[in-house]
Order: structure tokens, then sequence, then C-alpha cells
């Protein structure tokens, strides 16, 4: 059984879509059932100031993604990188534990986006190029 926190973020998913000319994009699959998340961020001073996502696949996958980004506005990177998908599922009163693996969707997503903001940022000069690039990875099973 979900939680009401599951089914109102499923219902009425939190800052859904794409921005455009993001600063960092991270974006992941899940190999248990195919689902994939991807994850747009602006970043100005080391703060998440905006962020949207676009999942593609079940209602924990939804809810946890929507539970993300209201975690992580505002935060700095770091606090960001501490958002586990255990921080997403607590936040939304539980998973039951056949859905805990939609959950690292939603957390490695984010992780991988401030991975690319980070990595892009490492030669600034010639990352114009790659600002925004996405970066692929698969979530490990459970
Ligand atoms: Fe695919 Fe939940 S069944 S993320």
């Amino acid at each position: 059984m979900y939680s009401d926190k599951v089914m109102e973020h499923f219902n009425n998913p939190r800052n859904v879509g794409e921005i455009e000319n993001p600063d960092a994009v991270g974006e992941v699959g899940n190999p248990v059932c195919g689902d994939i998340m991807k994850l747009f961020l602006k970043i100005e001073d080391n703060i998440i100031t905006d962020i949207k996502f676009k999942t593609f696949g079940c209602g924990a996958a939804v809810a946890t993604s929507s539970m993300v980004t209201e975690l992580a506005q505002g935060k700095d990177l770091e606090s960001a990188l501490e958002i586990t998908n255990e921080t997403v599922a607590e936040a939304l009163d539980g998973l039951p534990s056949q859905k805990m693996h939609c959950s690292n969707l939603a957390a490695e997503a984010l992780q991988e986006a401030i991975e690319d903001y980070r990595s892009a940022g490492d030669d600034t000069e010639e990352s114009e190029n790659q600002k925004g690039q996405e970066t692929k990875k698969t979530v490990e099973a459970k």
C-alpha cells in the first residue's frame, strides 16, 4: 500500500517539465523495469535555484521524482548530494519494499546532474559545448 504522501505526489507531481538552457542534466534508467528519469537543474552560486523532471515510469517513480525536486530546491550542491533514495522514501512516509528500487531513479538522477555540472565546471574555458551535456548511467539493481 502506498502512503497518502506518495499518492498525493503521484496525483499532483511538483516541478514536472524541462528547463530551457539548464546548467546540468542527469538521466538514469532503471534496469529492473526499464523506466527512465531525466532531471534538469539551474544553479547559481552553488545553489539549486530551479529543478524540473521528466519521468517515464511507475507511480512510485513519479512520486519520488516529485519529492526529490522539493528536497533539492534551494539547497547547496553539497547538501543536495546527501539526498539518498532512503531520504526520499522517508520524506514520502515510506515505500513498499518491492518499490524501493524505484526511488533510486530520483536520487541517482540528482547526483548525475550535479556531477555533470561539476565536471563541466572543471574546464570552464572550453566547456561551453559541454554545459548541460547529458550523462547517462544505469542505476544499480537491488
Ligand atoms: Fe520502474 Fe518503479 S517500476 S521505477
